[in-house]
């Protein structure tokens, strides 16, 4: 049963109907499907990654284990399981080998037109009781889940950057979603090892939509001239704690997934904290995308 859309009680707490994943399809091979793949394989889970292009999806699978035989040789993994964990990653191209996983999160560019025609196309060939999930970082699920004949096995299981090493996963119940989906969402993340809450489907969740309007003020700060880009950062690392500055934060989620972001909260509440600056998006238009592109408020080439 889809749950109400006034209902703010906490969900059941018995999890005997949650579906158990064993099978974990993953669409799109960036940052966030890559980590995703190496955090569920860690935990057990068999793991399909399914990219556009073969030789990408094979190059993601040789990148976890070049990063775990890292791990091996810090002497944080014992090489045995290493090998069991690369041993539970299968790459592929083809979103039909998807047919039999128990969960699908797709992790591709944060485009709400290309998110819905990959849902539906994923609704055709994932099996009846699976569920399929998306790790958009504001787009509303509920959108999603009604581009599917399944809309009560849809739900939003949002990992965060870089997803081996951030606890936490927001799940983001849409009002198709039914308590089992949700409960077995939950049950996931938990079995990954992380920390989860539950929010409802609003723009940015809770941390995005607290976190961007602070990101976009430090792009408009740069902007207006009051401090450079390494004050800014210097200054939020020693004044409030924080592990790295905004400057840097951005370049690390991507320019131009965090322009999306700011679209999208932007589309949804209007609130001119989330209006992106111009200096964000001509540098998106530049194809300086932070550090994937090599270049973003810092330089990585070097
Ligand atoms: N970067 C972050 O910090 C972060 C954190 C949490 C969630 N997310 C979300 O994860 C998702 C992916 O973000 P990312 O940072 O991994 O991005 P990315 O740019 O690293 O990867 C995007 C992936 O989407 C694929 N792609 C691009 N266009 C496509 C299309 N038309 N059809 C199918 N695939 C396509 C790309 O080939 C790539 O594999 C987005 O929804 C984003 O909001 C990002």
């Amino acid at each position: 049963m889809a749950r109400a859309a006034t209902d703010d009680s906490d969900l059941p707490t018995t999890t005997g109907q949650a579906m158990s994943i064993t099978k974990l399809g993953i669409v799109g091979s960036g940052i966030m499907g890559s980590g995703i793949a190496e955090v569920a394989a860690k935990s057990g889970i068999d793991v399909v990654l399914r990219s556009r292009k073969q030789e990408t999806a094979d190059a993601m699978v040789r990148s976890l284990e070049k990063s775990l035989a890292k791990q091996v040789e810090r002497g944080r993994l014992e090489e045995s399981a290493a090998k069991e964990i690369a041993g539970r990653v299968t790459a592929t191209a083809d979103l039909q080998s998807l047919d039999d996983a128990d969960l699908v999160i797709e992790s591709v560019v944060e485009d709400l037109a290309v998110k819905k025609e990959l849902f539906q196309r994923l609704d055709g060939i994932v099996k009846a009781d699976g569920i399929l999930a998306t790790n958009t970082s504001t787009l509303p699920v509920v959108e999603l889940a009604v581009a599917t004949r399944r809309p009560d096995q849809v739900v939003g299981i949002h990992f965060f950057n870089p997803a081996p090493m951030m606890s936490l996963v927001e799940v983001i119940a849409p009002l198709t979603a039914s308590d089992a989906t949700v409960v077995a969402a939950k049950r996931f993340a938990t079995d990954c090892g992380k920390d989860v809450v539950e929010v409802k489907d609003r723009a940015g969740f809770i941390v995005n939509a607290l976190l961007f309007p602070y990101l976009n003020n430090a792009v408009r700060m740069l902007e207006a001239g009051t401090a450079s880009r390494d004050d800014i950062d210097t200054a939020m690392k020693g004044g409030c704690n924080f592990p790295m500055g905004p400057l840097a934060l951005l370049d690390l989620v991507g320019l131009d997934t965090s322009l999306s972001i700011l679209d999208a909260l932007y589309d949804e509440f209007r609130d001119p904290n989330y209006a992106a600056l111009p200096l964000l998006r001509r540098m998106v238009a530049a194809g300086q995308l932070g550090r994937k592109s090599g270049a973003g408020f810092y330089d990585y080439k070097k």
